[in-house]
């Protein structure tokens, strides 16, 4: 069956990005002129997905109204004859069927994907976190939907991060199947150091199958209380299988300040507009804090 829905969990606290979070959703942050979220559903779209469910929370409706028809400006940019740009927010609303679900709290992304359950309904879906920012050329979701209908079974987006941030991140260990391909056999939510069983990360990228929600139901609150959906995927490892893919391409945690301000550099240093005056400011500020 073909990967036709997205769910993009966009209902956590945001609290690495205090006070900026406090009343914009950290996924409206912009990354250039466009927030994170965009980016995210136009992979996913560019992946051949076409309903797009968001999950939210209270506080988050303005990621709603981003994707919505905006009368008032659209009005107002055609009668500037401003067409570029009326075009780019006429694509915005077009770009895919929107559908909202609750998180009511902020239970854990596994919590978060198991609200999605009645709309995704008995077909395998992809998760794309709304603050994970995946920069390649072949859409990123679509190369882990490619494999997920050659092998059949749940497949997690990963990459290697330097070890002192493994208790960040889901940690995965597994068995070399193919190229850029390993079948899970151990899995472990934010491990210290020394637990860790590899450095290969689980980051915002999932293709999985409906059987998950069950798994989901039955998973207890793990590390922070929250419904972890690493803990959900080892116990389908052991069922069912889970296969890790390590995608091509550069990935912004765009939720963590670092990473917004890396997303930034990149993507101004590459917008045709920008890049020649963004280039020699940057090139001044570098030399100006050298010589400091
Ligand atoms: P994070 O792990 O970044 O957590 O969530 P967070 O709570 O949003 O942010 P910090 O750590 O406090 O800064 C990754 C993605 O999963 C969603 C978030 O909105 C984000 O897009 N999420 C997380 C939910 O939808 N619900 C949750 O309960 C937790």
């Amino acid at each position: 069956m073909q990967v036709k829905k997205a769910v993009i969990p966009a209902a956590g606290l945001g609290t690495r990005f205090l006070p900026a979070t406090k009343a914009i959703p950290k996924e409206l942050l912009p990354v250039v002129n466009k927030p994170v979220i965009q980016y995210v559903v136009e992979e996913a779209v560019a992946a051949g997905i076409v309903e797009a469910i968001f999950v939210v929370s209270s506080g988050k409706s303005a990621i709603l109204d981003h994707f919505d028809y905006l009368f008032e400006i659209e009005e107002t940019l055609r009668q500037r004859g401003k067409k570029d740009l009326l075009r780019e927010m006429e694509t915005l609303h077009e770009l895919a069927s929107i559908i909202s679900v609750r998180q009511k709290k902020p239970l854990g992304l596994g919590h978060a994907i198991l609200t999605a359950k009645d709309v995704v309904g008995d077909q395998p879906f992809a998760v794309l976190l709304g603050d994970d920012l995946i920069d390649s050329k072949v859409p990123c979701i679509r190369q882990m939907i490619d494999v997920y209908e050659k092998t059949g079974a749940a497949v997690v987006g990963v990459m290697e991060v330097p070890p002192s941030d493994v208790p960040l991140y889901g940690i995965v260990k597994g068995v070399q199947e193919g190229p850029r391909l390993l079948r899970v056999d151990a899995m472990v939510e934010k491990p210290s150091v020394a637990e860790a069983p590899s450095n290969l990360a689980i980051v915002g990228r999932y293709v999985l199958p409906p059987s998950i929600f069950e798994a989901i139901e039955k998973t207890k609150p793990g590390k922070g209380g929250e419904i972890q959906i690493t803990d959900a995927l080892a116990q389908l490892a052991r069922d069912k299988g889970v296969v890790a893919y390590q995608f091509e391409g550069d990935r912004y945690d765009v939720g963590d300040r670092v990473g917004f301000l890396l997303a930034n550099a990149v993507f101004g240093l590459r917008d045709p507009q920008l890049r020649d005056r963004f280039r020699s400011a940057l090139k001044a500020l570098l030399e100006k804090s050298q010589e400091g």
